[in-house]
């Protein structure tokens, strides 16, 4: 039932992302759980980027620091000197004691010749002004670690999706779907309108007719965060093109099992 679409970015058939790394055994976004990832088997490896108050691409998800953190606050309030002063392992386990917050650059160097990267610009990081922001220097790190080929560049905020196929328009993006700013638009007007490649759904709101419309405008798909085998083997069956998992082992596992 994949077999539609031509389009194959990434030369894979099926990709297995780690969402946020594999953030089930590990503290999300973090150098353990990005390696890890790769140790599993993972194809790509989603990550969340905004921000630091000196204008530097931080990985990070939550916009404050009180949840995941040692710090308390919002992340973009700190100069990326305050925010490697932070542990942001011991939240998830003392195992993971004095962890500290990836720069996209540090990834990305690690990244290089290993594995594909999905990054999600957050959509509290992009600038409505127009402006040298999150976009550029995204697309910028990426060129210069020759990474280019390698990322997929997503967000819930549609107005980067467009900025990034201006600066970039040989960049693969993803229309993160947000019901909210998707003003009734269906899946395919969407990415038409934003010129994004791939449609990202999480699993509770995607529908058939729209896995139909996209089957037929040639457009890959991509459901987030399937954790359950059961819905694992659904999403596959259904066609998509990616599925991000907490659990990229067991994702791993599972699509080498389903036909
Ligand atoms: O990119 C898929 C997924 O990560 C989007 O939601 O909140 O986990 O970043 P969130
Ligand atoms: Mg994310």
């Amino acid at each position: 039932m994949s077999d539609h679409i031509s389009i194959r970015p990434f030369n894979k058939p099926f990709l297995v992302i780690a969402h946020r790394g594999a953030s089930y055994d590990t503290p999300e976004n973090t150098m353990s759980a990005f390696k890890l990832a790769h140790q599993m088997g993972a194809e790509m490896i989603e990550l969340d980027v905004q921000l630091s108050k000196d204008g530097v691409p931080v990985v990070f998800h939550d916009s404050t620091l009180d949840k995941k953190s040692s710090g308390s606050g919002i992340v973009s309030f700190y100069t990326v000197r305050d925010l490697k002063q932070l542990d942001v392992g011991s939240w998830f386990s003392s195992r993971f004691k004095g962890e500290k917050i990836p720069l996209l650059e540090e990834v990305l160097e690690w990244a290089k010749n290993k594995i594909l990267l999905n990054i999600e610009i957050k959509p509290g990081a992009v600038e409505e002004k127009p402006g040298r922001g999150i976009e550029e220097k995204v697309i910028e790190l990426a060129e210069s670690y020759n990474m280019k080929n390698s990322v997929l560049i997503s967000s819930f905020h549609y107005l980067a999706l467009k900025r990034l196929k201006e600066i970039a328009p040989d960049l693969t993006t993803g229309l993160l779907y947000y019901k909210k700013t998707s003003n009734g638009l269906s899946p395919s007007e969407l990415l038409k309108l934003y010129r994004a490649d791939f449609f990202h759904c999480s699993r509770r709101e995607i529908k058939k007719s729209w896995v139909e419309e996209l089957r037929q405008t040639n457009h890959p798909f991509l459901i987030y965060t399937v954790n359950r085998p059961r819905q694992m083997r659904k999403f596959i069956r259904m066609g998509a093109f990616g599925i991000f998992s907490d659990k990229p082992d067991l994702l791993k596992e599972i699509k080498e099992k389903t036909e």
